[in-house]
């Protein structure tokens, strides 16, 4: 049975499309978060790898990418695109994070955090795995979004309601460093 919130992996090809390349190109896109070889990232709600593998570049062959999807579909759709081999696949159900603490130096969560319940859960986990100098990049789309494409509108989450929760899991320095007319980018540390 598919869960109502979650995003149909019978749909995966669409998170992969041309037009999607277009509209995000990730290479360009994650040269902002200043990410560094050798590094670890986490890759919450990876689907078929559209960020993935372009930040197991940004790390290089010395760091690490912990590709984490609870879609066996998902994780099978990464693996057909031949990721380099510093991506490592985990299949887990968020909010339960299967790392140990202070594992990761960034965690990244693009359009995953609004299909996990209950979102305070994953804050905490989000924390424990993050290293004291780590930081969580969460990308979300905007409830008053410009356009309609993207989940319902009463799924979407607030950058406030985002930062409440991060804020209360004890990450002391939160803010919105991109936005469009569509969706936002939250940075917590
Ligand atoms: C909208 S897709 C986004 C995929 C990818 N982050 C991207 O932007 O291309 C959301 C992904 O999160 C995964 N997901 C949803 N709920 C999850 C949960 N509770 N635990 C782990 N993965 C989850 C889905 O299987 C799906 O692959």
């Amino acid at each position: 049975m598919h869960d109502e919130r979650r995003f149909n992996p019978q749909h995966h090809h669409t998170l992969v499309s041309p037009q999607r390349q277009a509209r995000w190109d990730p290479p360009r896109f994650l040269a902002r978060l200043g990410l560094q070889q050798g590094q670890t990232v986490l890759d919450l709600g990876c689907g078929p790898g559209f960020w993935t593998i372009p930040l197991a570049e940004l790390v290089g062959p010395t760091g690490k990418v912990w590709a984490l999807d609870v879609s066996q579909e998902m994780l099978d759709a990464l693996a057909a695109r031949n990721p380099p081999p510093q991506v490592h696949p985990l299949c887990a159900k968020l909010p339960t994070i299967d790392l140990p603490d202070d594992e990761v130096d960034l965690a990244w969560g693009a359009f995953v955090y609004h299909e996990v319940e209950p979102p305070q859960r994953l804050a905490v986990e989000l924390r424990r795995v993050t290293k004291p100098d780590g930081r969580v990049i969460i990308l979300e789309w905007r409830p008053d979004a410009k356009h309609d494409d993207g989940p319902p509108r009463a799924h979407r989450l607030s950058p406030r309601q985002l930062a409440g929760w991060l804020r209360e899991a004890g990450f002391g320095k939160i803010a919105q460093t991109w936005h469009d007319v569509d969706a936002y980018l939250l940075e917590a540390s």
